[in-house]
């Protein structure tokens, strides 16, 4: 038997040569079109592994400082990707949207969130939805009456589970609160347990949309794909539900309940759900990863929580005791919005957005194939010292005045694209961060904790603090 072993090998092997032998061949008839450099990394594997091992800050410094400081191709979750780097290319992708460029969500991605979508349909057939209603939801005037409902949330949240501890790890609790704060606001859900349910397959499927796409029940994509079809079980569930109470209820999930389509039919409860599991995908990480980034710089440095501090005391000393915060109170917060944007500029929570090419682009003397996937980051721009001198340094000043030049600071991407959710996001994160500092004085517990990078930023050890009650 053992002699048959060195065939069987080969037999095993010979495919997979083949397969090598066309893949590089392909690889070096691709240098003849005038492609932006890189490297396609391994065949199936692509530069996955690169992206796992180095973040995506550094997968990117490394490329542009290795093939040009304005585009690259590169092959991530499956397929082939050129990455527009620099102001320049933010300015090419926000200003060409549905004219060079439409949004692209990689099949990987797409079969998590939403999984018996035609994969064939455009990216706008699957948040059409969104797109008819996200300007009125999300506008300033519709967002001034979610203030007090975060308010009193956040109040609450500190006094039951940050409050009764002289330690906590935050990102956990911030993770627990936006998550319960977004439920509410969009779903009226406010049952623990409903709330759990949704919540613990959340982080699989998270984990999931950015992993190597081999579905195996054992891989983090198989995962994912497992625990996203709990997430929208348990929200067909609550949509059902609705629909048939029928009842009018002062949230999301009630006006899009509501809505007809040109025939005069209600949206189907599949389709709704697509919406809302994409509504989460988009909203609850970036914003919770940004509130603990913040919450983080706050304990490195002493001397911004002092002056932050200083602004967020003297509104709430504007306020008679247990009087909810208001849209004008919002606006008083000049520098702890600058504290906010200085540690969206550190550590950019979306990672950026992938587009496809809807005819050949000339760019920085490369041409972009028609069809091509392409990716944009504000990891380009962000620690670029050519933009935003000393880089590395924590400095909210940096947005004072006419702030950094166009197209270099970057977190909620920007053109027509530009995220809806900016404002939530923004009113979400001043409401908690008032309501901490003027609670509680800070420490690092661990004085060396660092932030890691890596598709999703997150301290490595959870942010661990030291609070001390004012
Ligand atoms: C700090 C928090 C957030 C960050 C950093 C962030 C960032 C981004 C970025 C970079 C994009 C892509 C824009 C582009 O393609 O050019 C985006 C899109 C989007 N965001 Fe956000 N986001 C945040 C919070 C939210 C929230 C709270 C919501 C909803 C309430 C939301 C809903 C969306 C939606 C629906 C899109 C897709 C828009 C489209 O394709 O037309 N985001 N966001």
């Amino acid at each position: 038997m053992d002699i048959f072993i060195p065939y069987l090998f080969f037999f095993l092997l010979l495919p997979f040569s083949i397969y090598l032998i066309l893949f590089f061949h392909k690889e070096a008839s691709d240098d003849t079109k005038n492609l932006p450099p890189g490297t396609k990394g391994w065949p199936v594997l692509g530069e996955n592994i690169d992206l796992g091992l180095l973040g995506l800050s550094k997968f990117i410094r490394d490329r542009m400082e290795k093939y040009s400081p304005d585009v690259f191709q590169t092959s991530l979750l499956g397929d082939k990707v050129v990455v527009f780097c620099g102001a320049q290319g933010n300015k090419m992708i926000f200003n060409n949207d549905g004219k060079l460029v439409i949004p692209w969500l990689p099949f990987s991605l797409r079969k998590i969130v939403l999984p018996d979508f035609d994969v064939n349909s455009p990216y706008e057939d699957a948040i059409g939805l969104f797109r008819n209603f996200q300007y009125d939801i999300l506008k300033p005037e519709a967002l001034r009456q979610y203030i007090p409902v975060m308010d009193a949330l956040a109040r609450t949240h500190l006094r039951d589970c940050w409050k009764p501890h002289p330690s906590v790890k935050a990102q956990p609790l911030i993770n627990n609160y936006t998550f319960e704060l977004a439920c509410r606001l969009f779903l009226n859900v406010t049952d623990p347990e409903r709330l759990q349910k949704i919540s613990r397959p959340f982080a699989p499927m998270r984990n999931g949309l950015m992993s190597l796409p081999i579905d195996l029940p054992w891989t983090a994509y198989g995962r994912g794909i497992k625990a996203g079809k709990m997430v929208r079980a348990e929200l067909t569930k609550i949509v059902e539900a609705r629909r048939e109470e029928g009842r009018e209820k002062r949230d999301l999930l009630s006006m899009i309940l509501e809505l007809k389509d040109e025939e005069g039919k209600c949206v189907s409860v599949n389709k709704i759900t697509n919406f809302f599991v994409g509504l989460m995908v988009a909203s609850y990480d970036s914003t919770a990863s940004a509130m603990t980034s913040v919450v983080f710089f706050l304990a490195e440095y002493p001397h911004v929580y002092e002056e932050l501090l200083k602004e967020q005391m003297a509104i709430a000393k504007s306020k008679a005791p247990g009087e909810n915060l208001t849209w004008e109170d919002i606006e008083k917060m000049k520098y702890s919005w600058n504290v906010v944007r200085e540690a969206l500029r550190l550590v950019p929570t979306a990672p950026g957005t992938f587009k496809e090419a809807m005819a050949d682009i000339s760019f920085a003397g490369f041409t972009i194939p028609k069809g091509m996937k392409t990716f944009w980051t504000p990891h380009s721009t962000h620690n670029n010292p050519e933009y935003f001198p000393e880089p590395e340094k924590f400095d909210p000043s940096r947005f004072e005045g006419s702030g950094p030049a166009p197209y270099t600071f970057v977190p909620f991407g920007g053109g027509a694209r530009i995220c809806p959710g900016r404002t939530y996001a923004k009113l979400a994160i001043l409401v908690m961060v008032h309501n901490l500092v003027t609670k509680f004085r800070i420490e690092k517990a661990i004085p060396h904790e660092k932030m890691v990078v890596e598709v999703m930023a997150a301290p490595s050890h959870g942010l661990l603090l030291h609070l001390d009650p004012h």
